[in-house]
């Protein structure tokens, strides 16, 4: 694991002289004195480390058809998964993925005129629809979009006339005759190249990446504008929605997330911290700053508190695949709502309803700012999204059934069932814990270090990819029944450390 570490100490020190002084007097008025001193000091120091892990993994996200799965790190890095070829006589292992390729995507940089860092943390990844042979993926940091391809080469050209096999030249006199050159098979080598850069477009900080359904453009969307490129140009973008204030004192939202329609191709979504979501279509007017429908929930007025706001924002919104409905994440649930309904959610989901009662301590923590990320499973009906302590939830819609599930070490045997977990609210009482039972963890002994943040549902399959900090696991589904979703088992498990 490799780990950048900032240290700070502060030292104390205490110290003893003692002092032995020999004089001796010559006469009356002439006195030389030799004096040797001995220091003895005892030093305390304190430091304070502040270690960040380059193998953060800060985003997951699975090709079209599913069988990539494509991580992004805090570090630039990206790895790319692969589906091992079915083996109908173990067919358990349908879903091991093994490291395919990795590459570094970005550099940190300085941005010169605002004296500022820009990390090369990967904010999000998406895969373009395979066109050819290869496979395009764009990756975003804080500012810069790249285009990456990815082409497999398991062959190489031999027998040029004017090159050694070496590479060295020959002299065009000593050729005598002419040869074909051919193809011979090599290892299979897997090379990521940059094809397009798009950078300088955007002031604050990129969150989201969406490529639209006509394949040929796509948005990127920064705290206060969402931008419209097409892939093959990278020198210009158009501006689509603009919510920055002309003064900016008047900022009172700004924009956490945007996707596009997965049919539509002028349809498009924004979601904002004050907890609404925006849909704009593109036929309207060039600039969207007018949405067409606005999402929102009217507070309750009995439920307000000095962490309203914050709990309402927005951290992620993801059309399903039907493009029927929406799915909203705040901090405390995942939220569903009809595209023709904009009053309110049709499906409301408590993710953990348990820390109503402690946003003061999540506050001072910081953690009420952590951006959780949700997802639909292949044909919309189970929706999961990421908690604390390494907990992760899933939502059956139509059954109305919900499941806490940890992914932790204690899995990494292959074809291990996860218990679901229960979390109790603090001693005693109604929801209280009983010490009997093994699966029950209590609200105050959770780990607010370890959350997942991202997470990815196969497309097609139930297989599922869950980054905590710095590993990955994959889960799948049982195969004798392969129609409950929360009845997964830890197939496989991959640490990137
Ligand atoms: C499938 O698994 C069996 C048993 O482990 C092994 O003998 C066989 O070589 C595998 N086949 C392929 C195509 O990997
Ligand atoms: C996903 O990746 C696999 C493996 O390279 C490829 O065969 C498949 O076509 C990709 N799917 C899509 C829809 O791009
Ligand atoms: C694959 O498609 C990309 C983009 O559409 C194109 O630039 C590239 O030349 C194609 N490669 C081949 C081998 O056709
Ligand atoms: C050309 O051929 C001669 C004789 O075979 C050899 O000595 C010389 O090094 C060759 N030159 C090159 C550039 O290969
Ligand atoms: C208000 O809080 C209660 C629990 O304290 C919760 O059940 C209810 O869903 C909240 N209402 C809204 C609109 O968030
Ligand atoms: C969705 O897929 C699961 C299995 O993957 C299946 O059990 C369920 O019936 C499907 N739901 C719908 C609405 O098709």
């Amino acid at each position: 694991m490799s780990l950048l570490c900032v240290c700070v100490c502060v030292c104390v020190c205490v110290c003893v002289c003692v002092c032995v002084c020999v004089c001796v007097c010559v006469c009356v008025c002439v006195c030389v004195c030799v004096c040797v001193c001995v220091c003895v000091c005892v030093c305390v120091c304190v430091c304070v480390c502040v270690c960040v892990s380059a193998d953060i993994i800060s985003t997951v996200e699975f090709n079209h058809s599913g069988e990539l799965l494509a991580t992004g790190d805090r570090g630039g890095r990206v790895v790319i998964f692969q589906q091992e070829v079915e083996n109908k006589s173990v067919p358990e292992y349908r879903s091991e993925y093994n490291v395919y390729s990795t590459f570094q995507s970005h550099e940190p940089e300085f941005d010169y005129l605002k004296s500022l860092e820009i990390e090369e943390k990967i904010n999000k990844i998406r895969w373009l629809p395979q066109k050819n042979a290869s496979q395009f993926l764009l990756s975003t940091n804080d500012k810069t979009i790249k285009l990456w391809k990815i082409s497999e080469r398991d062959k190489r050209p031999e027998g040029y006339n004017l090159k050694e096999e070496d590479g060295r030249y020959i002299n065009p006199g000593n050729v005598t005759s002419l040869r074909v050159p051919v193809f011979r098979p090599m290892d299979l080598m897997v090379e990521a190249s940059p094809r397009r850069v798009f950078s300088n477009a955007h002031t604050y900080h990129i969150n989201s990446i969406s490529v639209n359904s006509d394949h040929e453009t796509y948005l990127s969307a920064d705290d206060l504008r969402v931008n419209l490129w097409n892939l093959e140009i990278n020198d210009r973008s158009f501006n689509i929605v603009d919510i920055k204030p002309a003064n900016m004192e008047d900022l009172t939202e700004i924009i956490t997330a945007a996707e596009f329609h997965p049919h539509h191709c002028h349809t498009l979504v924004y979601s904002s911290s004050k907890g609404s979501i925006r849909l704009c279509d593109m036929r309207a007017s060039a600039l969207c700053d007018q949405h067409t429908k606005l999402f929102e929930e009217p507070e309750d007025p009995s439920n307000r508190s000095f962490f309203s706001e914050i709990i309402s924002s927005i951290s992620d919104v993801k059309f399903s695949h039907s493009g029927r409905y929406l799915m909203t994440r705040d901090y405390l649930t995942v939220k569903i709502w009809d595209l023709n309904m904009e009053t309110r959610p049709i499906e409301t989901y408590q993710v953990h309803e348990y820390l109503r009662n402690k946003m003061c301590s999540l506050y001072e923590n910081d953690c009420l700012f952590d951006k959780f990320e949700c997802c639909w499973n292949g044909n919309d009906s189970v929706v999961m999204t990421g908690s604390y302590n390494n907990f992760f939830r899933m939502f059956d819609r139509a059954q109305r059934r919900d499941a806490t599930l940890e992914a932790s070490r204690e899995h990494n045997l292959p074809l291990q069932l996860l218990k679901p977990r229960r979390v109790c609210t603090g001693g005693g009482g109604g929801g209280g814990c009983s010490k009997r039972k093994k699966d029950e963890i209590s609200v105050d002994s959770l780990d607010f270090n370890k959350k997942i943040l991202h997470t990815a549902w196969h497309p097609n399959d139930n297989i599922i990819a869950v980054a905590t900090i710095n590993n990955l696991y994959i889960f799948q589904d049982k195969v004798s029944d392969p129609d409950s979703a929360d009845d997964l088992s830890a197939s496989d498990m991959m640490c990137t450390i």
